[in-house]
C-alpha cells in the first residue's frame, strides 16, 4: 500500500516512478493532497457502522454520472410522436431498454440508483443527527449537505420527468403547478418553469439541460466543498468528541488513526455490502415493488388521461404528505401555498439544526431522555409521513378497521415542525451523562 513513506521511498528511489512522482511533485500537489486527505488525514479510530453512508453516497454519484453518461448516448429529449404514436422520448428509453447492448442494465443500475442515493443520504443524515455531527465546528458541513440534498431533490424530480410516461408527466404537471400558488408572481412563474402553458417539448428539453448538466455541476461542486469542510475541521465520531483536543507530541490526535490504509479499507467492506444489496435489486427487482419505478410510468405520457392517483417516489413522500396535510385557508392566502411552504419548510428547517440544538452533549450515547424519546418519534413520524403520502388521501383501511390518514399526517406535520421549533428549550432540559476526554473503544 502506497502509504506517506513510500511516497518518499518512491522518490528518493531512483526508480521510473519514483521520477515519474517527483516530476509531478514540483507541478501539481499530488503527494501533498495524498497526505492531506487520506494518508494523514487522521480520523477518529471509533467510527462504527453509520460511517459508512458518507462513502458508500459518493460510490452513488460515480455510478449515477457513469450510467447518465451512457444512458445520454441514446436518449432523447424529444416529446413529440414517432411514425408509431409514441413519444420520442418514451421509444427512446423503450430501445435502450430493449435494443441496446446491455442498456437494461446501465438504464436499471441508474434508476435504482436514484433510490439507492436516497436511501444512502438518508441514513447518512440521520447518522449526523444521532452523533450531532452538525454541531460546531461542522455548521457548514452541515450546510452544504442541506444544498445537497435539495440538489439532490432537484435532480430526481427532473430525471424523472425524462421517460416521458405517464407519471413523469403528471407528477410534473402537479409540482410545477404548485409555483402558482405563490401569491402575485405564482401563475408566470409556473410558466416560466414549464417554458409552456402544460408540460410539454419545452419543459422536457429544459429539464433534460439541467438533468444531465446544470444540476450534476453544483452537486458535485458542493460535494467537493463538503469533504473540504470536514477536512478542514476533522470528522465527529459515535462519542461527539473533539479528538484534536488531546494531541501527542507531533500533533497528531492521540484518538486518530490515518485514513488511508485504514479507513479505505474499512470503506472496501461497505462498498461490497451496498454492491451485493444494489445487484439483487437490479438483477430481480428494479421496479422495488412499483416504489423505484412507479408502474404507471410503463404508459406512455398522455395529456388527455390524468392518472387516477398521482403519487411522487418514494423518497418525496415524507414532504408530499406536508404538502398535502395543509388544507386550510389562512389569512387570504390559499391552502395550496401554505401546502407549499410547509414543503419546502421541512427541508428548509433542517438548515437551522445546528443553531436549534443547545444540548451539552452532542452525541445520543450520552444525550438524556428527552432526545431519544423525541429523536424516536422523530423517526416513526417521517417514516409515517413517508407511508401516506404513497397512499391516496383520506381513509386507510386496515380489514375491519379504518384510519383518517389526513388527520395522521396533520398531526404528525406539526410533530416534524415542533420539534425543531422547541428544540432550544428541550435540548437543554435534558439531563444527559457526562462526556468522557476521550473516545470509547472497544
Ligand atoms: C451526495 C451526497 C453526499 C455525499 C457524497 C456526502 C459525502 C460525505 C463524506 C464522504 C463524508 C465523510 C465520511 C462520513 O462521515 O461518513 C461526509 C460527512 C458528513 N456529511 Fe455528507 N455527503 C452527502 C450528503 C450529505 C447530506 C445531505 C448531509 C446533511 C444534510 C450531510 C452531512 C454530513 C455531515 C454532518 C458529515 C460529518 C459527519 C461526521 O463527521 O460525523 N451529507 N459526507
Amino acid at each position: 500500500m502506497a502509504t506517506n513513506s513510500n511516497f518518499e521511498k518512491y522518490k528518493s528511489g531512483g526508480t521510473l516512478l519514483g521520477n515519474v512522482l517527483e516530476w509531478v511533485d514540483a507541478r501539481f500537489p499530488a503527494t501533498s493532497m495524498w497526505k492531506a486527505h487520506l494518508s494523514e488525514y487522521y480520523a477518529p479510530k471509533n467510527f462504527n457502522f453509520w460511517y459508512y453512508f458518507g462513502s458508500l453516497a459518493l460510490l452513488v454519484l460515480v455510478i449515477q454520472v457513469v450510467t447518465g453518461i451512457f444512458l445520454a448516448m441514446n436518449y432523447k429529449p424529444d416529446a413529440s410522436l414517432n411514425a408509431a404514436g409514441l413519444p420520442f422520448a418514451f421509444a427512446s428509453v423503450s430501445y435502450i431498454m430493449n435494443d441496446v447492448d446491455w442498456g437494461w442494465l446501465i438504464r436499471y443500475m441508474h434508476s435504482t440508483g436514484a433510490s439507492a442515493f436516497f436511501i444512502v443520504v438518508y441514513l447518512h443524515m440521520f447518522r449526523g443527527m444521532l452523533y450531532g455531527s452538525y454541531r460546531k465546528p461542522r455548521e457548514l458541513i452541515w450546510i452544504f449537505g442541506v444544498l445537497i440534498f435539495l440538489c439532490l431533490m432537484a435532480e430526481a424530480f427532473m430525471g424523472y420527468l425524462l421517460p416521458w410516461g405517464q407519471m413523469s408527466y403528471w407528477g410534473a404537471q402537479v409540482i410545477v403547478n404548485l409555483f402558482s400558488a405563490i401569491p402575485l408572481i405564482g401563475d408566470p412563474l409556473s410558466l416560466w418553469i414549464r417554458g409552456d402553458f402544460v408540460i410539454g417539448d419545452a419543459t422536457l428539453n429544459r429539464f433534460f439541460a439541467f438533468h444531465v448538466v446544470a444540476v450534476p455541476l453544483a452537486l458535485i461542486g458542493l460535494v467537493a466543498a463538503h469533504v473540504l469542510a470536514l477536512h478542514e475541521v476533522g470528522s465527529n465520531n459515535p462519542d461527539g468528541i473533539e479528538i484534536k483536543k488531546v494531541m501527542n507530541e507531533k500533533g497528531i490526535p492521540l484518538d486518530g488513526i490515518p485514513f488511508h490504509p485504514y479507513y479505505t479499507v474499512k470503506d472496501i467492506v461497505g462498498v461490497a455490502v451496498f454492491l451485493a444489496l444494489f445487484s439483487i435489486i437490479v438483477f430481480f427487482m428494479p421496479e422495488g415493488g412499483g416504489y423505484f419505478l412507479e408502474y404507471n410510468n410503463f404508459f406512455p405520457a398522455d395529456p388527455m388521461k390524468t392518472p387516477e392517483h398521482i403519487a411522487p417516489v418514494w423518497y418525496f413522500t415524507p414532504f408530499y404528505s406536508m404538502l398535502r396535510a395543509m388544507v386550510w385557508n389562512f389569512f387570504w392566502l390559499e391552502a395550496k401555498f401554505w401546502g407549499v411552504v410547509a414543503m419546502g419548510g421541512g427541508v428548509a428547517i433542517l438548515a437551522f439544526l445546528p443553531w436549534l440544538d443547545r444540548s451539552p452533549a452532542k452525541s445520543i450515547r450520552y444525550r438524556g431522555p428527552i432526545y431519544k424519546t423525541l429523536l424516536g418519534i422523530f423517526v416513526f413520524s417521517f417514516l409515517v409521513l413517508g407511508f401516506l403520502g404513497t397512499k391516496a388521501p383520506g381513509y386507510l383501511v386496515f380489514g375491519q378497521a379504518w384510519l383518517n390518514g389526513d388527520v395522521i399526517a396533520q398531526a404528525l406535520t406539526v410533530y416534524y415542525f415542533l420539534f425543531f421549533l422547541t428544540m432550544p428549550w428541550w435540548s437543554k432540559m435534558d439531563k444527559c451523562k457526562p462526556v468522557p476526554e476521550r473516545v470509547t473503544w472497544k
